[in-house]
């Protein structure tokens, strides 16, 4: 890791910054991760947009816009990962091309369960003690059916979450999951509208073969009719995630932690949170040193190390292993001047501007430093956030180029603000 830069921006500055950004991006009770970009409410982008408000201490918005989430939930339990409030021409695809028949009109598939950790948070956070445990109350059988349908429904053959779709991840366009993505049908070119190439730069997305696939995905789901209790089976794509798996144990004992103080039963999140870390271990590839996504289809672990395997930190894994990555990630700094690149840059898969492909994401980082203190790696973690701050002093784009730093991608991006407010500065500074 690059050694931190002097800081140019107060504290004060910073915040004021990174609220301006999350303002102008809340439309009422929801706040959309980017104007234009990403004009709906997104799922686990909610997570880091709640802790947001709250640093601010917008309670009521926080827990606001965990409840307008958890109100497009489906009756499995599942949390879709796009709630289309309201109609855009900015997006594609949009709620006509999933047709989930849901109202709202939602997509059919779910993002790693970020918001669970997220309402803990709150929680255990918010002074007002009578507002969070109604709010916790109302919010308590919702989290942990969206927890019991990812075991129910998702569990690969680790023990690990499957996701049977790249979108699911959070990391659309990884490395992870060329193999098994190129096994997947593609649509034929006529359908595909993408509006994101309007706004960035096409060198900074995924690449149009991997729309056709992607929408191969969709359409074969969509013809089984999102069934979400059968689609691992449905989905033509079905990988065991480190990233989600890690992020699912942390939600299940982090509700674990709170149970008590909730007034809740903590039995089932207690059963969920030792599968979810048995499926974690079960991803860990001894001769890499590093957390690998299982390709369930073709049965065989899959793809270079990558920003998913190291977020595996963030779920609490064996300390061995988590020491063990944090050295190969210092082996990545010589390639490259800022952490974490969200994928090995000594790869050739590498792409340093193309989104999940090289990029420096704040969240990520935010993931991977909160799992290196768990993990006992205090020091490292202050010098992720170090440089981290240094990244989103000049401005709060979608991600950054990690050889220099250049900001790409969407201007204005919710969680690269919300968690400079939750994470990267003091909220005794709020303007
Ligand atoms: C992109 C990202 C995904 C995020 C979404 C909205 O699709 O890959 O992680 O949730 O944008 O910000």
């Amino acid at each position: 890791m690059a050694n931190a830069q002097p800081n140019t921006k107060t504290d004060a500055d910073l915040r004021k910054d990174a609220l301006a950004v999350l303002t102008g991006n809340r439309q009422g009770t929801y706040t959309v991760p980017a104007i234009g970009l990403y004009p709906y409410q997104w799922c686990w982008d909610t997570g880091p947009i709640v802790l947001g408000w709250a640093s601010v201490g917008q309670w009521d918005q926080a827990w606001g816009e965990l409840d307008k989430l958890f109100s497009a939930q489906w009756p499995s339990g599942m949390v879709p990962h796009i709630v289309f409030w309201e109609q855009s021409d900015d997006y594609f695809p949009g709620p006509e091309v999933w047709s989930t028949g849901r109202e709202p009109p939602t997509t059919g598939l779910t993002q790693p369960p970020l918001p669970v950790s997220a309402a803990a948070r709150l929680f255990d956070a918010d002074p007002d003690r009578d507002r969070a445990r109604e709010q916790i109350g109302l919010l308590w059988p919702r989290l942990v059916a969206w927890l019991a349908w990812i075991e129910r429904a998702r569990t690969g053959p680790h023990l690990a979450a499957v996701v049977v779709h790249p979108w699911e991840s959070g990391m659309d366009n990884s490395p992870a999951w060329d193999e098994p993505l190129a096994a997947t049908p593609e649509i034929s070119n006529e359908h595909l509208e993408r509006r994101d190439v309007a706004t960035v730069s096409a060198k900074q997305r995924p690449s149009t073969k991997e729309y056709r696939h992607y929408l191969g995905i969709v359409a074969a789901l969509r013809k089984a009719g999102w069934d979400t209790e059968r689609q691992v089976a449905d989905s033509p794509f079905a990988v065991e995630d480190p990233a989600f798996t890690a992020i699912m144990r942390r939600a299940a004992s982090d509700l674990a932690d709170i149970a008590d103080a909730a007034g809740q039963d903590a039995s089932d999140v207690t059963r969920i949170a030792t599968q979810a870390r048995a499926g974690l271990a079960g991803l860990w590839d001894e001769q890499l040193g590093w957390y690998r996504a299982f390709d369930v289809r073709a049965s065989t672990p899959t793809g270079p190390p990558t920003a998913s395997g190291l977020a595996a930190m963030f779920g609490g894994a064996n300390h061995a292993h988590a020491h063990r990555m944090v050295d190969g990630l210092q082996a990545w700094s010589s390639a490259v001047k800022f952490s974490v690149p969200s994928s090995d840059p000594t790869d050739k898969s590498f792409d340093p501007i193309r989104y999940w492909r090289g990029p420096v994401w704040v969240l990520v980082n935010w993931l991977v430093a909160d799992g290196m203190k768990l993990a006992g790696l205090e020091d490292e973690a202050e010098t992720l956030r170090a440089e981290t701050r240094a990244l989103v002093e000049q401005g709060f784009p979608e991600y950054y180029d990690p050889r220099d730093g250049t900001g790409i991608g969407g201007q204005g991006f919710s969680w690269s603000a919300a968690l400079t407010l939750d994470w990267l500065t003091k909220p005794d500074s709020t303007p």
